[in-house]
């Protein structure tokens, strides 16, 4: 399974403006399958621990109150070379540098309110779908 597996979330601001179901299907039309799904709500004390690569940037406290400030879409995704495939997908974190088509270009309002999380590694990727989903929410079909 490694190397087939990605995290992403749909980010409070893109879940406010409508782009949830947008985004869902162009995930899936890039061929990523869902294996698992859910819309939930971080309080501040997970998005510090989901982030703790980043505690000591600048950023990190305007990004752990962005991220608790609503609902996000969670899914854990199928692809081979999912990571890269991915982050491809996405695009640049600044939404400004995000190539043309890209996700965080089409929806993405700035650097923080960037619409989608993607996992930086498979590593990443496994510690991130045990951080959101049990084995019972996790569905091969
Ligand atoms: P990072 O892991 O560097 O980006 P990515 O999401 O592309 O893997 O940073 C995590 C999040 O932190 C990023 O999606 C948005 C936020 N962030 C800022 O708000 N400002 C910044 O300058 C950076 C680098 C990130
Ligand atoms: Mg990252």
């Amino acid at each position: 399974m490694k190397g087939q597996i990605t995290l992403t979330m749909i980010k409070p601001f893109a879940v406010k403006q409508h782009n949830v179901g947008q985004i869902l299907s162009d995930i899936e039309k890039a061929g990523f399958h869902i294996r698992a799904l859910k819309m939930t709500q971080l309080p501040a004390e997970k998005a510090e621990i989901f982030y703790a690569e980043h505690r000591e940037r600048s950023f990190f406290p305007q990004l752990i109150e962005f991220m608790s400030s609503g609902p996000v879409v969670v899914a854990m995704l199928q692809k081979d070379n999912a990571v890269a495939d991915f982050r491809q997908l996405i695009g640049s974190t600044d939404p400004s540098e995000a190539a043309e088509g890209t996700i965080r270009r089409k929806y993405a309002k700035d650097k923080t309110r960037n619409a989608i999380h993607g996992s930086d590694s498979d590593d990443s990727a496994v510690r991130e779908s045990r951080f959101f989903f049990s084995s019972m929410e996790e569905f091969v079909y």
